[in-house]
């Protein structure tokens, strides 16, 4: 009951909140906007991946996804129970924001994406079929966001929207470490495999590049939407 009682009462004074203080506004029309963004956004990330409760931030380090699916027509990657280190070593680089349009870019010196996954599919010239633990790391990931923003009205307060975002990226580097690939008994052949896909990485990444972006820009959507349903325009842009 206790359980109930404390779960309405975050849902029903949601809207009641002051503004989070972490996130520090800047004045649109002073040259110096996307500047101002980009520091404030920055001081912004390490309260952000520690999670804001009340307001419906999930903790994000590590950041937790209970099941990511990468699918195309002859592919299907699942990974489930997936943890997501590393992203309180990132940073924005680059900001340029106006009412409606929102472009940013933001680098992470190393990512570890580490649960359980399902494979079935061709990816290269490899037929996979697998489950098993799992660690895909990136490395000097630069990831580039561009995305149309909306004001919306709910209740008496105008909010801003987050909407299907695209995505561009760059990587150094990025490791894959399929657990058990091939469910066979014969550890070699799954190895073998493992260094084809490392090897390989940047055709690897090529090979799955719309479904890929597909599932993160989701993800990333989500993350910001449930930020910025939480914080009035005003307090974004300022008059
Ligand atoms: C984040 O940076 C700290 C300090 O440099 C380092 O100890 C830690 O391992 C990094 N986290 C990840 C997940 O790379
Ligand atoms: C916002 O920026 C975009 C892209 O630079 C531009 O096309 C648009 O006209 C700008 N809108 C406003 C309200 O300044
Ligand atoms: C995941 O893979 C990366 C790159 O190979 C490695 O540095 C890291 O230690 C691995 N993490 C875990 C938890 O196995």
């Amino acid at each position: 009951m206790k359980h109930l009682v404390v779960a309405f009462a975050t849902v029903s004074c949601i809207c009641a909140l002051s503004h989070p203080d972490y996130i520090k506004p800047c004045h649109i029309k002073k040259p110096d906007f996307n500047k101002c963004a980009l520091e404030h956004g920055n001081y912004a990330i390490p309260y952000l991946v520690k999670g804001d409760k009340q307001r419906g931030v999930p903790k994000m380090n590590p950041m937790k996804l209970p099941l990511v699916e990468v699918v195309e027509s002859n592919f299907r990657l699942a990974m489930k129970d997936l943890s997501v280190y590393g992203l309180e070593n990132s940073s924005l680089t680059d900001i340029k924001m106006n009412q409606t349009y929102l472009d940013l870019t933001f680098h992470a010196d190393r990512l570890m994406f580490i649960g359980q996954y399902e494979v079935d599919g061709k990816i290269l010239f490899l037929s996979l079929q697998g489950s098993g633990p799992c660690n895909l790391t990136s490395v000097g990931g630069n990831f580039r966001f561009v995305s149309v923003l909306q004001e919306y009205t709910e209740g008496k307060e105008t909010f801003v929207k987050f909407n299907k975002p695209t995505m561009d990226y760059t990587l150094e580097r990025a490791y894959f470490y399929l657990e058990n690939l091939l469910d066979s008994g014969d550890q070699q052949i799954g190895i073998d495999i493992n260094r084809i896909l490392n090897e390989n990485w940047e055709d690897v990444l090529k090979d799955i590049d719309v479904p890929l972006k597909e599932t993160v820009t989701t993800v990333v959507e989500s993350v910001v939407s449930k930020i910025l349903r939480n914080i009035p325009a005003k307090n974004i842009f300022p008059d």
